[in-house]
Order: C-alpha cells, then structure tokens, then sequence
C-alpha cells in the first residue's frame, strides 16, 4: 500500500478452525466500532479494534484481516475534470462528446460512498468463490489496470477464462452501458453477479453466498451502511459491486495534467515531449484520408464507439462471433466492445483474445494487417473497398505507442481506496 493517512478498523474473521459455540457467538457478535454510525464524517472516535483474537487455525486461504479506513474513502463525488465536462473537439470531429455525456450510472443506484467501500470488500472477498479461492480482483489486478498479465486468466478450479479479461478503467464511461467483449450484459448490475455463477470463473451459487456473505462478520455493517439494514441480498451484492466497479475512473494521467494546460484536446501539450504530441496528433488525426484513431476511441476518456464494431482482427470469424453470440445477427458477427485506453499500456496482451504481445503489435497490425472481414467497419476500407494501411513508418509508430502511454495514470493504480482491503 502506497500511502495509509487513514486509522483502520481491523476485523479478524475467526477460522472456522476455532469454531465452538462460545468464539462463534463472539465472532458474529458486531465489534464495536463498526457498530457505532462510523458513517457519519465527524466520527473520529473510532480507536483500532481492541480485539486481539489470534488466529489459531487456518484452513481456509481467505481468513485474512479486513482493514477500511475510519473514514470512508470518496466515491461519490470525484471531481471530474473540466475536460470531461466539456467537448472542445473542433467540428471536424463531430464523433466526439463530453465524457459524461456517455455515463451509464443509473439513476437508481448513484455510487454512494458507503456501497462503493462495501463493493470494494465483495470485489476482494474470495469467499464469492466456490472452494475461497478466486475474487474478482484476482483477474481483474489493480497493479495491471484491473487486467491480468495472462493472456486468459484462472478460474477457481484451475480452468481458463475463454476470453481476455478486460481492465476496469472508465467503466462507468461506456455509452452503451453494456458490458463484456460480446456485450451479453445489458447493465454494469446485470454484469457484475455473472462471473460469480460462472462454471469457470467463481462457480458460486447466489442463494449459498447469500448465506456465506450473512454468516461473516464483517457484512452486517456494511451492508447496514450502504443500505439501511444488514439483510444481505443478491440485488444489494450486485448494486455494491457496479458501484465500486464505476467508481474506477481515471482522471489524473499525464494526459490530464496536460490538458488542464491547453483550451483543445489537438492543442500540442506542454508537459509532452515532441514525441508525444506527434503521437497524440497521429492519434486524432492520422493523415491521408486514414480513419482516426479517435473515431472509434472516443472522448477523452478513450472509449469504444457505440455500437460495437469490428476492426478487422480476422478475415472469417470461426469460434469467437463476438457481438452476434448475444444478438444472433449475422451483421454482429466478428464485432467486440473495444475497451477504454485509459491505462492500457499497462495490460498487454490485447484484444479480445490477447493475440497481441504488446502495442508495437497492436500497432503493426493496424499498420499492415487489418483484414478484410464481411463486417469490417466501413471506415476501416478504402474507396476501392479494400481494407486500408495505415502504414505507420517507425518513428510513428513510436510516437503512437509514446502517446498511449500517457494515458496511464499512476495515481489511480496505486490508489488505497481501489486497492484489496484484505491483508
Ligand atoms: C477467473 C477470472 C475472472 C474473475 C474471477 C472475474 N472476472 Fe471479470 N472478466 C474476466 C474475463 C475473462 C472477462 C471478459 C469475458 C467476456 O467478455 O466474455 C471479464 C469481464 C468483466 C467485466 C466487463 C468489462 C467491460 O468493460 O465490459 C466486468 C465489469 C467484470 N469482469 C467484473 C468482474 C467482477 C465484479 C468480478 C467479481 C464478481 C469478476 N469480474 C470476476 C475474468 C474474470
Ligand atoms: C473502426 C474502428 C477502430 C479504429 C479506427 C481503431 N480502432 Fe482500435 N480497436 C477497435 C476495436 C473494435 C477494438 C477491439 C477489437 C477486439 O478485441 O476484437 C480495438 C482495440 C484496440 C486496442 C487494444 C485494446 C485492448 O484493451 O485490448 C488498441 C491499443 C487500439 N485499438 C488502438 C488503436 C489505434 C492506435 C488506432 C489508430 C491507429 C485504432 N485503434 C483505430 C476499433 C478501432
């Protein structure tokens, strides 16, 4: 943990190894400090729990120490910074819109504070999983922009995902509010309490974690917090974790401290090398009648255009049909939601599959390789109808790849209040 102002309120879940009648009663009994109204901002009683209970047995890897901060962390009201307020982008990009303008919070579950911190403790709890081995966070890794470095991750029983995890950063910006590579969740709610049913991922069954969430010590009060009352619930569990997942949003990259600098996103940025600002300008506006790379990477906040597109990864789409696998239309097939660039020199392998190693790839391929697929956006082919080149010479390249790396955002990556409460 990289910085710790805060006091915490350490929790010791007891092993089941110590359970008689007398430490179980103890155990579930709520521990003083998290009992008190801790919500309230001026509460600065809250001393470390006194209670010193050793742990004698371990036979279950997730017995670790809860520690959240006396304090709730801010969720609920992250400034936002004037460039996602505002589109400056000049007419000639009409794509382009004010980040919030592509918010999908819902209106009946605003982040809050209290659910976003009781989010955070479900996102992190391996007890979601079957056998207490898998969280969320254990494919979706802070330090990885809530990616995994391996090209499909592992589920609980050891088994592969079938597709690449996709990072977290800027969920809350996906215009279509749609969620996975073949966007089969209609919602962030509807997305989140997949993967804990999912016979690979977390093969969790929601009625037993229901039990398994009311029989911890630790949930009753945060469940109390965030809604009113300690009864735990398949709705409030997914509500807490779409809040915590969205309030993973980054607003403090290079990119950003140099925006705040200058009036337009095309503007050179004065905290950009050379190298940097010719990467950004290749990126908004690549030349030669070439597509930019904006129009499907929109806003400031990077976000794949809505809908979905295909940017011709394949010629023939033959055991991953994307989009078409959740709509059944032919005119899908091949189409993936393109995730947000924020951060995301710092989750290779990319796409959908992971099929590229790193951004010179990634590069590459749109260099030389964009195939032509039925689906192929249209953008992405020549007035012949051929699929375009953008053919990017090395310096280029190396500008474009120097450029998506100032999209990553440090401060967020090592942010406490994203990171695992368990220790
Ligand atoms: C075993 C690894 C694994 C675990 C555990 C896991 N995920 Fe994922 N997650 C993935 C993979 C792989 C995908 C992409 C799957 C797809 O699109 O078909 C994904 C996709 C997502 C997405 C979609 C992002 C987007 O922009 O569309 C969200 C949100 C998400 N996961 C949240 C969670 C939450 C919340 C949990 C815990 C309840 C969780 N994940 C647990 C691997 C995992
Ligand atoms: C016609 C739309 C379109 C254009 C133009 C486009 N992209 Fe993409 N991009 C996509 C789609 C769709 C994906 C996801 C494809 C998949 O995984 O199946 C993607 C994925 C990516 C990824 C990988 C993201 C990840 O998390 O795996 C990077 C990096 C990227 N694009 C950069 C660029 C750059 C740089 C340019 C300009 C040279 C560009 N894109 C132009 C549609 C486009």
């Amino acid at each position: 943990m990289v910085f710790n102002p805060l006091k915490q309120i350490r929790l010791k879940p007891l092993t089941l190894g110590l359970i008689s009648s007398m430490v179980l009663s103890a155990c579930i009994e709520i521990p003083q400090e998290m009992s008190e109204d801790t919500a309230s901002a001026n509460d600065s009683e809250n001393q470390e729990n006194s209670d010193t209970t050793e742990q004698t047995d371990t036979i279950s890897s997730s017995d670790r120490d809860l520690a959240l901060p006396n304090l709730s962390f801010n969720y609920a009201n992250i400034t936002l910074p004037e460039h996602f307020l505002v589109n400056n982008y000049p007419d000639s990009m009409p794509f382009q819109k004010a980040v919030v303008e592509y918010d999908n919070t819902p209106a009946s579950n605003p982040i809050t504070d209290a659910g976003a911190t009781l989010g955070r403790v479900l996102f992190y709890d391996t007890k979601l999983s079957a056998n207490d081995t898998t969280s969320c966070g254990s494919c979706h890794i802070q330090t990885f922009a809530f990616s995994d470095p391996e090209r499909l991750s592992r589920g609980f029983d050891g088994g592969h995902t079938r597709r690449r995890s996709i990072g977290l950063t800027n969920g809350r910006f996906y215009e279509s509010g749609k969620f996975f590579w073949d966007e089969r969740a209609g919602s962030l709610e509807e997305q989140v309490l997949l993967p804990i049913q999912d016979a690979v991922e977390m093969g969790m069954d929601l009625t037993t974690l229901v039990g398994l969430l009311s029989a911890q010590d630790y949930y009753p009060d945060l469940f109390t917090r965030a809604f009113g009352d300690s009864q735990v619930t398949r709705e409030r569990i997914a509500l807490a974790l779409a809040q915590f997942v969205r309030s993973i949003i980054s607003t403090t990259s290079p990119y950003d401290l140099g925006r705040a600098q200058v009036e337009s996103p095309l503007d050179d940025f004065p905290n950009f090398s050379n190298q940097e600002n010719q990467g950004k300008r290749i990126f908004n506006t690549p030349g030669n009648d070439l597509p930019s790379c904006a129009g499907c990477h929109q806003s400031e906040a990077f976000v794949g255009a809505n809908p979905a597109t295909n940017n011709g990864l394949d010629r023939r789409s033959t055991d991953d049909f994307g989009i078409a696998e959740s709509t059944g239309l032919e005119t899908d097939e091949g189409k993936f939601k393109t995730p947000s660039l924020r951060n995301v020199a710092l989750r290779p392998p990319f796409m959908h599959d992971g099929r590229f190693r790193d951004l010179d790839d990634v590069i590459d391929f749109y260099s030389r390789d964009i195939e032509d697929h039925d689906n192929l956006n249209p953008f992405l082919r020549d007035n012949r109808g051929q699929p375009i080149r953008y053919r990017f010479n090395r310096d280029e390249q190396r500008a474009l790849e120097a450029f998506l790396h100032t999209l990553t955002d440090t401060q967020m990556i090592n942010d406490e209040k994203y990171s695992d409460p368990f220790e």
